[in-house]
């Protein structure tokens, strides 16, 4: 359970971020995207799309832009709905950015080195490793922070970052708050199926969007042939049982597809395959799962991708909203590290500057 943030009307805060780049893919909808729908039912839904984030690896900006509104359309295309969540571009809420700062200032530097993220990218990354590389994850500690979140739902591979944010948030208000909860210690919220979706053709490999084979990457805009076509060429195993082991891995993420598409448990669709003639049929079931699912999505997402006024007028009330609150947060937390001008109550009497 996180731990309380004492807001009133006591309804759930929920916040994910999601990188504008590349197309995104099965991992990302199973992992994130759908959990952020069902999101909009439980509470106060925020979801931001990173664009700064986007910056911390080679990019094009005019590509950025046109992969923002991409990644806009289809998260209206996938459920998100603007009058029930707040969907807004990172880079408009300028208080990420002051608060990457100030938080900063709390991190451990080796910590940060050592982070997974930043140790692979800096390995295998030719062009620039940049200090941004590095302070990534305090953006997005940062992104969080800034709304006082208490759920966080995101895939597997985000597990670290979140541990960090939730030490920088415990480290903030054991030194300026007096233990105080000024700063909400978020939960992660990781899907019990779905999670760590594999690369069809390198099970081993999570899918991703960058760096991973086009061929073992569903794209949620791919068409039922392209579909198709993958998910019979996915790289099975040796024997034909349809069941989950460690050294089935290519059987196992099928079957976690396929559970994840069908809204049930890994166990469950093992026991509905056991009469199965072989890994064909597991196949098929596959694809099938997939077309149906994904092809709603695709649909709605022609016309919301065409109208780019009014995407960016969503995410320009999104940003407003959003930026009520965390220019909120910021004035809390400014006060309480001793920065910029003392908050004063209406009187202006200095006698009641507020700490
Ligand atoms: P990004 O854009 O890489 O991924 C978005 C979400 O998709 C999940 N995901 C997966 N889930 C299951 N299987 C996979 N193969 C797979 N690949 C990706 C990710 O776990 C993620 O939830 N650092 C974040 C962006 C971010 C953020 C935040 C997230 C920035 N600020 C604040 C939460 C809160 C990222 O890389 O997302």
């Amino acid at each position: 359970m996180a731990e309380s943030s004492g807001r009133a009307g006591g309804a759930r805060r929920i916040f994910s971020g999601i990188q504008p780049t590349g197309s995104k893919h099965l991992g990302n909808y199973f992992g994130a995207i759908r959990q952020y729908v069902a999101a909009q039912e439980e509470g106060e839904a925020i979801f931001c799309i990173v664009d700064l984030h986007a910056l911390t690896v080679p990019y094009d900006p005019l590509r950025l832009r046109s992969s923002l509104y991409d990644l806009a359309a289809l998260l209206l295309a996938a459920g998100l709905e603007p009058q029930r969540c707040i969907l807004f571009r990172q880079s408009d809420v300028p208080e990420h950015s002051e608060l990457t700062w100030l938080l900063a200032c709390l991190t451990e530097l080796g910590r940060l080195q050592r982070m997974h993220q930043f140790r692979d990218k800096s390995l295998t990354q030719r062009e620039l490793v940049s200090a941004g590389l590095l302070l990534y994850p305090v953006l997005q500690a940062a992104d969080v922070l800034a709304y006082r979140a208490e759920v966080v739902p995101v895939g597997e591979d985000q597990r670290e970052h979140l541990e960090l944010m939730r030490d920088v948030a415990r480290r903030f208000n054991a030194r300026f708050a007096g233990g105080r909860q000024a700063l909400v210690v978020p939960e992660h919220r990781i899907p019990a199926v779905g999670a760590r979706i594999m690369d069809l053709q390198e099970p081993t490999r999570k899918m991703t969007t960058t760096g991973g084979s086009e061929e073992g990457t569903i794209y949620l805009l791919d068409c039922e042939s392209a579909i198709a076509k993958k998910v019979r060429r996915a790289v099975t195993d040796s024997g034909h049982e349809i069941t989950r082991a460690p050294d089935k891995p290519g059987v196992s993420n099928l079957i976690e597809i396929l559970a994840a598409a069908r809204s049930c448990s890994s166990e469950e669709i093992e026991a509905q395959m056991a009469s199965a003639r072989g890994y064909g049929e597991l196949k098929e079931a596959v694809a099938a799962a997939l077309c149906e699912l994904l092809e709603p999505i695709r649909e709605r997402y022609g016309p919301l991708r065409s109208d780019e006024d009014a995407l960016e007028e969503i995410l320009a009330q999104g940003a407003a909203k959003a930026r009520a609150i965390a220019s909120e947060t910021l004035a809390d937390v400014r006060a309480l590290m001793g920065v910029g001008a003392p908050k004063r109550r209406p009187s202006g009497d200095p006698a009641t500057v507020a700490q």
